[in-house]
């Protein structure tokens, strides 16, 4: 192997075309290609610098930064992680110097986007076939080959592949840094949403006890009691009879107040419950805990629950249950879905019923919400699962909430096992059905 030192100048070259100097329009601009030039023949060096003295790919000259043997290379390849394309010879300090140097880019660095052209004076000992199969090159020259013409074409071609590549990747790294940035605004906006629940739950619980006391306790107040026996023991039957229905009358107003207060608080603390379901779900830290369920008695405290709303707007409210069947399910989760898809549904209607039926199908059971409402158009039908999306969702709308109802109950279904489904025709009804699977 001729190992001639190479001189400091003649390691690093830049080239900046001569006619461009005349001509403005052709002037090189912008930062150098860095090119790599591996060989241990300085003859080679110099051939290939006369070369591509000119050289220009869009309109950026070259850089050329020589190496003289594999070993040196490796070198190169540290200090210029951004060197585009590579000429690199085969035999120099040993007979696969060049190859080693190849299997260095790829594998050890792990640098996919130089183009590395190999050029032998050996073809014959390195079958082009063999060596494109073995190595991830992506040209192969022959020195004896090299024209200028060749030589500019190979470089070209080169250039343009590793152009493509680094805008490819530079796009990617773009919108990967896009999703962190999303990504990183969504977790914040999930950690804002339970924080805030959290706070706003705590004092709305405080809230709720002294309405339960005044709606259910308040003929047991001490004051009450002691007006309730002065009264008594009024020897005046008239005063008596005034005394007792104004007493009545401030206990009635008293009850009506806190059960209206007692309605807000808990429709304000199933509200926070759902945002702080939904954040659960986006953070992906809700937890069920699924055990075998017999599903009448939930059903049953369901409707119940539902009955006087449904009797409020006249609908008729049905749950025919015929038989013992037992899912596997999160009993409390599974009591939100009918929550969900039975409130949906009574809000929704305004004359006609609402039926919910039970039937299996081999191991699942299938629960089927129908009602005689206003329906939902159907390219309306996929988008109202997902999060605050309401098909009337202007200010002017009849009908409260969210929108986080269909979203929670599929999550919450699909999370048991089960799947759910919407078929509907707009002013006629709507038919929500969902399975869960057999105990
Ligand atoms: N049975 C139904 N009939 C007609 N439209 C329905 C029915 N169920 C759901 N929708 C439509 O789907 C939308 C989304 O329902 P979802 O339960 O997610 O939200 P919401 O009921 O509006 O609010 P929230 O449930 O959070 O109180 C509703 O706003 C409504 O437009
Ligand atoms: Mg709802």
């Amino acid at each position: 192997m001729d190992t001639l030192d190479p001189t400091p100048e003649k390691k690093r070259m830049t080239f900046r075309s001569k006619s461009a100097a005349r001509s403005e329009a052709a002037k090189p601009s912008g930062t150098p290609w860095k090119i790599l030039v591996v060989d241990d023949d300085p003859q080679i060096h110099i051939l290939t610098e006369e070369i591509l003295k000119e050289f220009t790919f869009e309109s950026r000259s070259l850089l050329l930064i020589s190496g003289y043997s594999g070993h040196e290379a490796q070198e190169l390849l540290g200090k210029h992680p951004d060197a585009a394309v590579i000429l690199l010879d085969v035999v120099m300090e040993t007979s696969h110097a060049g190859l080693d140097v190849v299997k260095f880019i790829r594998d050890k660095v792990g640098n996919q986007n130089l183009r590395i052209l190999l050029r032998t004076g050996q073809a014959g000992q390195f079958p082009e076939e063999k060596i494109f199969e073995e190595y991830d090159i992506n040209n192969f020259l022959e020195k004896t080959d090299l024209t200028s013409r060749r030589l500019k074409t190979a470089l070209k071609v080169g250039l343009r592949a590793y152009r493509d590549i680094s805008e490819l990747d530079l796009a990617r790294q773009r919108e990967s840094e896009l999703r962190l940035a999303a990504d990183a605004a969504s977790k914040a906006k999930t950690n804002f949403l339970h924080m805030m629940s959290h706070e706003l739950r705590t004092p709305l619980q405080g809230t709720k006890g002294p309405f339960e006391e005044f709606k259910g306790q308040f003929h047991l107040f001490s004051g009450v009691k002691r007006l309730r026996s002065m009264i008594h023991s009024l020897n005046d039957d008239q005063m008596r009879t005034q005394f007792a229905s104004a007493l009545q009358e401030t206990y009635d107003e008293v009850v009506d107040i806190a059960s209206q207060g007692l309605k807000s608080v808990e429709h304000l603390l199933g509200l926070i419950e759902d945002v702080l379901d939904f954040a659960r779900i986006e953070a992906g830290k809700l937890t069920l805990s699924i055990a075998p369920l017999a599903i009448q008695e939930p059903i049953q405290d369901v409707i119940t629950t539902l009955r006087p709303l449904a009797e409020k707007k006249g609908l008729q409210l049905d749950a025919p249950l015929n038989e013992t069947i037992t899912v596997i399910a999160d009993g409390k989760r599974f009591k939100q879905i009918l929550f969900n898809l039975l409130g949906n549904a009574i809000k929704f209607t305004n004359s006609g019923s609402v039926t919910l039926t039970v039937s299996h199908h081999g191991k699942q059971a299938l629960f089927l919400i129908e009602d005689t409402g206003c329906g939902i158009p159907p390219e309306k039908l996929s988008v109202i699962f997902e999060a605050f999306e309401q098909v009337d969702n202007s200010s002017t709308r009849h009908a409260g909430g969210t929108g986080l109802g269909l979203p929670i109950t599929r999550e919450l279904v699909s999370r048991q096992g089960g799947e759910i489904h919407v078929e509907s025709t707009p002013g006629q009804g709507s038919r929500f059905s969902f399975s869960l699977p057999l105990a």
